[in-house]
């Protein structure tokens, strides 16, 4: 199963992304997270203190897989050693990758660079037996239709609010046109009152409720004292395990 999580920044990606592949490996599955957000927080939602050195700081590297003559770039750079030479196995077994930020002006940038991490999204979503768990930014327009088309399932996290709920428009329009088949949201730091009224805008939208999670203030806990929620526990991880059950 290939699951990218997206959603406006600071709505809970990270949180979900991290937790449900701690809990997914717990059950004994093989799972692969991928940050592929600039923010490059999802170590410490999986527990990893040393993460690995995002891939784009691997300059010698990608210039001599995806680097051509005079400034061209390579579409189909080797990649499939990256996850075992790179990756960094965490607790329960979680591998990790960080991508790491491309600098993409206007219309997104055709470089070496960008090519090696499309290169390899494709690769992990096509090539890989695991579970991939992917921490995504909003902006899903770098995601080229070859990636887009082996991803099972894009879920979107929401907060009540307008512009989390724009963004959500966004990317079901966005993805629906990149070919992604199945989309699902998660509603996070949710009040009991509030949650009809998301759950019928996201029912216009077309994207169904895969979960709802509530605040949880063990997250405020995890986060001071430098553990991953899942180690902490909470109403929140509490969530994701339902969360979790409705995925096989
Ligand atoms: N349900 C929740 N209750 C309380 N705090 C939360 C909840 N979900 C996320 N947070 C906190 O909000 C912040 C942003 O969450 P994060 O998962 O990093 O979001 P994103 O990856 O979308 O930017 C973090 O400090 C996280 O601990
Ligand atoms: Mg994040």
């Amino acid at each position: 199963m290939k699951i990218a999580i997206t959603g406006k920044g600071g709505v809970g990606k990270t949180t979900l992304a991290g937790t449900l592949a701690r809990l997914m490996a717990r059950d004994g599955m093989d799972v692969l997270a991928i940050d592929a957000d600039p923010d490059m927080n999802l170590a410490s939602a999986l527990g990893i203190e040393n993460p690995p050195q995002p891939l784009t700081e691997y300059k010698e590297l990608i210039d001599e897989r995806a680097g051509g003559p005079d400034g061209m770039f390579k579409l189909n750079p080797k990649v499939d050693d990256v996850v075992e030479r790179f990756g960094v196995v965490g607790p329960d077994g979680v591998r990790m990758l960080v991508m790491g930020t491309v600098e993409r002006g206007g219309s997104g940038c055709m470089c070496p660079a960008s090519s090696f991490l499309r290169a390899l999204l494709r690769h992990v979503v096509f090539k890989e037996s695991s579970v991939v768990i992917m921490d995504m930014e909003a902006g899903i327009e770098h995601l080229g239709r070859g990636t887009t088309r082996g991803i099972d399932l894009m879920v979107v996290v929401v907060e009540p609010g307008a512009r989390s709920l724009e963004t959500a428009e966004r990317i079901k329009r966005l993805g629906t046109e990149l070919g992604i088949g199945t989309f699902a949201a998660v509603v996070n730091k949710v009040r009991e009152e509030d949650i009809g009224v998301v759950e019928s805008r996201l029912d216009e939208l077309g994207i169904p409720v895969l979960g709802v999670l509530p605040y949880d203030i063990s997250l405020v806990k995890a986060d001071l004292e430098g553990r991953a929620p899942v180690e902490v526990g909470g109403l929140v991880v509490e969530a994701i395990k339902g969360i979790k059950g409705k995925l096989r």
